[in-house]
């Protein structure tokens, strides 16, 4: 939520209007957890139709944004935006190996969150749940007064900061600006201000039970060299497994130690910027779309997003000229989008350097953040079936099966109904194929010594040198067709999804009767589909993924 102040305050008179709609339909779209129809959008944001409808379709063209029927869909590549500043902030790379550490260490979880206004806001999460039903994840936010990291905050501020809480808590006493919170439950009010002097005190502050019952967490702060608070480290556990007291001795002393290598690796210097990539600036290619779209591309609100992505590792703080550089906009434009993103508290600056702020994160970080690997892929998956006229599905391996985790259906084809959660032995289909051949030297070799393999055709190989032979040749040619060796008459024809690592976490598919074409009909109609799908997904797992793990299902 932002804060009250930074809402009500009028904008400056060099503001860009559409930018502040532009940003207010995709805050109205994270507030509704990444969907809603465009009318209610109109009415959310006060806005008139048309100027909705040119927001929708100019968020469209950069990817931000998908039409589904009525609604408008926050899509995966939005994600960039909050990504820019992550990269710009360093703590997920530089900080979060010593959280994951730090939970592996004491078999608890572990999370960064950093200040955001009157609130916290989490930058990384080592995830150990046991007991517990609720988790934040990255883009969360939380109240200050509520959880273990606000206090410490809180400790650093002055008046106006107190005065803006105490608006806030005024007007907003449940926490309803705060979607992830959990209602119903303590307000950790009252004793906020008791907490913030212990936590001045101790250096340390603890939740016991202001988020939801069970759910307990000990924080450190992370001060950078002139000795601002620039995150917490929470130890987050149960009531089934401590108290808030026993907890604090069990893992203070580790989480010390961990906050002063934070402390360290922090103050070492940044790395080079990334390489710019190469290609047309983004001004460039604004233009181009406005050439193409004309009135339902507003070039102004594209290229006021352009300059938060000129943001990044080792770019933490641009000039007014090094934004506009990056970005290829003229300065009057780049400076007036900034003076726009800083009223709206998404930029801060000091001495003529911008810099992001986490509220970044308030554009649809939460929810995109939470997509499965199978919700990344279900539009692509749609898009493929729309091309091609026959059933797509993602699949994973699991042991030595494959299982379904989407399926995009046209006819059916088999004697069995295939539903997500099927499961095939994986030697005998072509995503299987792709998967065991993806898979290091040693795995597939284990796999394949320890599964028995029948023959579900005649023409199933089953062999274990005659199936490797093939497995390096789908490896070599980066996809596999399988017919007939499932089940008679069915065909299949599979590639590989990579992660950022380049690691195969999933395949993908078209399944069809055997009929419909032949093997190199098969090949030359499907493959090039099929790999454009399976590259659009990809990329936006690259995107969802860099900070955030994405769950698989
Ligand atoms: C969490 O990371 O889930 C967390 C952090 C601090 C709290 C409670 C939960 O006080």
């Amino acid at each position: 939520m932002t804060s009250p102040a930074l809402v009500t305050a009028p904008p400056p008179q060099e503001a860009v209007g559409p930018l502040i709609r532009g940003l207010a339909v995709l805050r109205g779209l994270a507030a509704a957890d990444g969907r809603r129809s465009v009318g209610d959008l109109v009415r959310d944001t006060g806005l008139a139709r048309s100027t909705v409808d040119r927001v929708v379709s100019t968020l469209t063209r950069t990817g931000y944004l998908r039409l589904e029927g009525r609604d408008a869909v926050l899509a995966p590549r939005l994600m960039e935006l909050g990504n820019a500043y992550l990269a710009a902030s360093r703590l997920p790379e530089v900080l979060g190996p010593l959280a994951d550490a730090l939970a592996d260490g004491l078999d608890e979880s572990v999370s960064i969150a950093v200040p955001d206004g009157d609130g916290v806001r989490f930058v990384h999460q080592v995830t150990r749940r046991r007991a517990m039903s609720l988790t934040f994840r990255l883009g969360d936010l939380l109240p200050a007064e509520r959880g273990a990291p606000g206090a410490l905050f809180a400790s650093g501020w002055g008046e106006a900061e107190w005065d803006g809480w105490r608006l806030r808590r005024a007007s907003d006493p449940h926490g309803a600006g705060f979607p992830a919170l959990p209602d119903g439950h303590g307000e950790g009010a009252d004793s906020f201000e008791e907490r913030v002097r212990a936590a001045r005190e101790h250096g340390w502050s603890a939740d016991d039970q202001l988020i939801e019952p069970g759910l307990i967490a000990v924080a450190v702060p992370v001060r950078d060299p002139a000795g601002a608070a620039v995150c917490a480290v929470s130890v987050v556990s149960h009531t089934s497994r401590h108290s808030a007291a026993s907890l604090r001795e069990a893992v203070l002393p580790r989480l010390r130690e961990t906050v002063a290598a934070m402390e360290r690796s922090l103050a070492a210097p940044a790395g080079r910027p990334a390489a710019v990539p190469a290609g047309p600036t983004p001004a460039a290619w604004t233009r181009a779309s406005k050439q193409e779209l004309g009135p339902e591309f507003v070039e102004s609100l594209a290229r006021g997003l352009t300059v938060l992505t000129a943001f990044g590792e080792g770019s933490a703080a641009l000039s007014l000229t090094a934004v506009a550089e990056a970005t290829g906009l003229a300065r009057a434009t780049a400076r007036r989008s900034l003076i726009t993103l800083e009223h709206l508290g998404y930029v801060a600056s000091e001495d003529r350097l911008f810099r992001l702020t986490p509220h970044v994160l308030e554009l649809g970080c939460a929810h995109l953040s939470r997509l499965t690997l199978s919700q990344i892929a279900g539009p692509h998956l749609v898009g493929l079936v729309e091309r091609v006229h026959d059933s797509a599905s993602m699949a994973v391996l699991s042991g030595a099966d494959i299982q379904y985790v989407a399926r995009v259906p046209t006819v059916r084809i088999m004697s069995v109904n295939i539903t997500v959660g099927t499961r095939f032995p994986a030697y005998a289909t072509a995503m299987g194929r792709v998967l065991l051949a993806g898979l290091p030297a040693h795995e597939r070799a284990g796999l394949l010594a320890h599964t028995d393999r029948a023959a579900l055709t005649p023409h199933t190989v089953t062999d274990a040198r005659a199936l490797n032979d093939v497995l390096d040749v789908v490896a070599a040619d980066g996809h596999a067709l399988v017919s007939e060796e499932l089940e008679e008459g069915l065909r299949s024809i599979a590639v590989p999804v990579r992660d950022g690592t380049g690691r195969v976490v999933a395949a993908v598919n078209v399944s069809m009767h055997a009929s419909r074409r032949t093997v190199e009909q098969s090949r030359a109609d499907l493959l090039p589909p099929l790999r454009a799908a399976a590259s659009r997904i990809e990329e936006d797992l690259r995107v969802v993924g860099r900070y955030a793990r994405v769950a698989v299902s």
